[in-house]
């Protein structure tokens, strides 16, 4: 079983990169068909979906397609504090257009509950939520959870653009926070 190290703390792998590329290419072509004519605005939400964003955009095919980026922050270490920051401002007119939120993951759902809230006031046409890992076991927010590539246990994850502390965004496959590594069983 492959494992890595992160900081202090192992993790194993738990989903190969072909896996999440499948199901993003699956959840591209849903788009395509469900936004088809829409001239839809991604809205990106830094940092953790940086390479999401990348994998997805490159498949959708709808004219009129814009991407921007917000850049929020919720975790740390691997506790969600329950407190959402807004980082970077976000000042683009988005009245009467159709929004597309790409998440890295969805955990308790306040960061996306908070986006919800903040992109509402500016009146767009709709919104739509769109995230590559979905964690149902950990949603504390009612929110909508449009399309989601993936469904995970509540377990924390990293690689994909996901974190610990920093580390573990750039690597292709997922790897699950290992509790009880074999040289301490
Ligand atoms: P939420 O506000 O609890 O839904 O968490 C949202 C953000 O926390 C996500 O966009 C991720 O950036 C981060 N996050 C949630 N779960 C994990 C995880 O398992 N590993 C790393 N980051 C996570
Ligand atoms: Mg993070």
């Amino acid at each position: 079983m492959k494992k890595i190290k992160l900081h202090d703390k192992e993790f194993r792998l738990l989903l190969e990169a072909s896996v999440i590329d499948s199901a993003i290419q699956e959840l591209a072509q849903k788009l395509n068909r469900d936004l088809e004519g829409e001239k839809p605005l991604f809205l990106s939400v830094l940092n953790g979906s940086f390479m999401f964003t990348s994998d997805l955009i490159k498949q959708i095919t709808i004219p009129g397609t814009e991407i921007c980026f917000i850049k929020i922050a919720s975790y740390a270490g691997t506790c969600s504090t329950g407190k959402v920051r807004e980082l970077i401002g976000f000042n683009k007119n988005i009245e009467g257009r159709t929004i597309v939120i790409l998440e890295d993951m969805i955990d308790s759902g306040n960061s996306m509950a908070y986006l919800l809230d903040l992109l509402a006031a500016r009146h767009p046409k709709k919104i739509v939520v769109a995230t590559m890992f979905y964690k149902p076991k950990a949603l504390v927010c009612k929110i909508p959870v449009d399309y989601y590539a993936l469904s995970l246990e509540n377990d924390f994850v990293v690689g994909r653009g996901l974190d610990y502390d920093d580390l573990g965004r750039n690597l292709p496959d997922l790897y699950i926070l290992d509790d009880q590594p074999a040289n301490h069983a």
